[in-house]
């Protein structure tokens, strides 16, 4: 069975000759290919827009210039870069690969695909665009944006999560993938993918693969890729405690590294059935005083296998005795001077929007 409906060379010829005049040729990390950038950059754009990225792909680098610099920092330190980013388990395994790279090559990246899949937080197709961008090496890619250009170029039917459609699609990935020129080819299938067949509404009358895309032919591009089968997200609701003492500071815990916000700061919680004074005593030694308790509008957090419900609530606190949990994770944060840490996304954004002065 042939499963490429155009010839690879006639592929890559449209592609690159699309790529010379529209492509984004101006990204940050591709103004010096050093594979620490290039690595940097592709764990920040996996699951995140490049124009989220952007700014942050600066600050990262400007505090941590070089691979060796990055495997000598404190992780929180790393976190509080990569705060607001999402997926806090990229920047542990940021961290994480730095070290093994300086210890175990010299802090120089491998350049073959199965070293660089042993490495964590990268994946074949990040190992792929490694290769590809930091040395020119030919190599498949197949992110999200790739799958649903060559879903719909061979009109692949089946959900792309399903083992036998992925190795489906790695494969016509690799028939098209060029020994030469593969930096320019790989960039630009990820940008035909961002700019031109976009999930909704693709712009085919201006692709430069268009005649030869089967669902194109088809009429009906936008029903490839097959959607993920339907299961609803479970919700989770708990309580966040806004603890205030009369300096006006505000308690906050370290999460656990593992699990959601992973080491980054976040406000103490409880169940939405505490007795909140009583658990404020109890668990961290605040003894509230007797103003009324002050609730917050419910903010709706999603996760990607859950959605999480916060329900804040404000306490003032009068005495503050040794707490029962670890007191090496609390802090009193000054709510006017904001200093910036590695704060979990729903409670930086409660924080910057309390009224301080009613405080
Ligand atoms: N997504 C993943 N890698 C990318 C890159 N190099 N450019 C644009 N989007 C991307």
């Amino acid at each position: 069975m042939n499963i490429t409906p155009l010839s690879p060379a006639a592929f890559q010829h449209s592609l690159l000759r699309w790529f010379k005049q529209h492509g984004r040729k101006q990204l940050p990390w591709k103004t010096d290919r050093s594979p620490y950038r290039i690595w940097l950059s592709e764990i920040m754009l996996q699951q995140t827009q490049v124009k989220t990225v952007i700014p942050y792909f600066g600050r990262f680098v400007e505090r941590f210039p070089t691979i060796c610099a990055l495997a000598a920092a404190p992780i929180d330190d790393v976190l509080q870069y990569w705060a607001g980013l999402g997926y806090y388990a990229r920047a542990r395994h940021l961290h994480t690969c730095a070290q093994r790279i300086v210890a175990d090559y010299q802090g120089e990246f491998p350049r073959t695909l199965e070293a660089l899949q042993t490495l964590p937080g990268i994946g074949r197709s990040t190992a792929g665009a490694i290769l590809a961008f930091a040395f020119g090496e030919s190599a498949p890619i197949l992110d999200g944006n790739v799958k649903r250009v060559l879903c719909r170029v061979h009109a692949q039917t089946g959900w792309p999560g399903l083992r036998p459609i992925e190795e489906a699609l790695w494969k016509i990935a690799a028939q098209y993938t060029p020994r030469h020129q593969v930096a320019e080819y790989t960039q630009a299938i990820m940008d035909l993918g961002a700019l031109i067949c976009k999930r909704s509404k693709p712009d085919c009358l201006i692709c430069p693969i268009q005649k030869h895309c089967l669902a194109y032919q088809q009429f009906d591009p936008q029903q490839f890729p097959t959607p993920k089968p339907k299961t609803s997200k479970p919700t989770r609701s708990i309580r966040m405690l806004l603890l205030i003492n009369d300096r006006k500071e505000i308690l906050l815990e370290k999460r656990p590294a593992s699990g959601i916000w992973g080491g980054l700061w976040s406000l103490p919680e409880c169940s939405l059935t505490e007795d909140i004074p009583y658990f404020a005593q109890t668990h961290y030694g605040c003894q509230p005083n007797t103003k009324p308790l002050l609730s917050y509008p419910v903010i709706a957090h999603s996760f990607s296998h859950f959605q999480l419900k916060i329900h804040p609530i404000q306490l003032w606190i009068k005495k503050w005795s040794t707490p029962a949990v670890d007191s090496r994770a609390l802090i009193w944060y000054n709510t006017e001077q904001l200093t910036p840490i590695a704060l979990a996304a729903p409670v930086k954004k409660l924080l910057s929007t309390l009224p301080l002065q009613k405080m």
